[in-house]
């Protein structure tokens, strides 16, 4: 596919499109004494995430606003009770740690590359707190590959809320036709999609699409295919 004028931005959403949001529970389940967790951990990391995402939507449509640490704790204690893991402080702390300092997926640091070798901007945004993402960024490696970071945090709501996709025009002073958004969350791309960003969903799973009243513009299976769909 060929667009005839490229965007001169993309914006990576953070947790599941560049950090893989369940390495922190794997990793866990590695490691030794952890026998109980090592049976479980798939069904702890999809709880966790799931609880996670749905506690910002209601936070967001309630107006009841805490930043996503909380929320991520929040997640995690309910999914460490309905594993039957809850009994672990440790292992709650070890889980909180890894979560400051998730694995990016492979392709990560040479898409970066790519696009920014091409003349692109690049930037986060993300529901993360600052301090979140800097940690997450920084332990990545990808704090010299990125133009900025973005957090919900600048305006209080979680997305799919539009003020928070309003902030990449405020930041860089760019038409949104002119940023390709990337959200491995089908959701998130959707919204985008409505606020009028060129999208494309990063589908690893092959999900279903979101039956929402906008659509990805581009699905794509993992991150590789990023500068072709910005022009490169
Ligand atoms: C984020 C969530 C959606 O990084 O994963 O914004």
């Amino acid at each position: 596919m060929v667009i005839d004028t490229p965007p001169r931005l993309c914006v990576f959403d953070a947790y599941g499109t560049l950090f893989d949001v369940a390495a922190a529970a794997r990793r866990a389940a590695a490691e030794p004494g952890r026998a109980a967790l090592a049976e479980r951990w798939p069904q702890l990391a999809e709880a966790w995430r799931l609880k996670q995402l749905q506690y910002t939507w209601l936070r967001a449509i309630t107006g009841a606003h805490a930043d996503f640490w909380t929320v991520t704790e929040n997640g995690l204690d309910w999914a460490l009770e309905a594993t039957g893991l809850d009994g672990d402080a440790e292992l709650r702390t070890r889980l909180l740690a890894l979560y400051r300092e998730l694995d990016a997926y492979p392709e990560v640091p040479a898409v970066l590359d790519a696009l920014r070798a091409g003349g692109r901007r690049t930037a986060i945004l993300s529901n993360g707190s600052p301090e979140m993402l800097a940690a997450a960024v920084g332990s990545a490696g990808l704090g010299d590959r990125l133009d900025a970071v973005l957090s919900v945090e600048e305006v209080g709501v979680f997305k799919p809320a539009r003020a928070v996709y309003d902030l990449v025009g405020a930041r860089f002073g760019t038409p949104p036709d002119g940023v390709l958004f990337v959200s491995a969350n089908g959701w998130d791309a959707a919204a985008a999609t409505g606020h009028g960003f060129r999208t494309a969903w990063v589908n690893r799973a092959a999900d279903p699409v979101d039956r929402l009243p906008w659509r990805p513009a581009h699905v794509v299976g993992d991150l590789a295919d990023i500068p072709r769909l910005a022009g490169l």
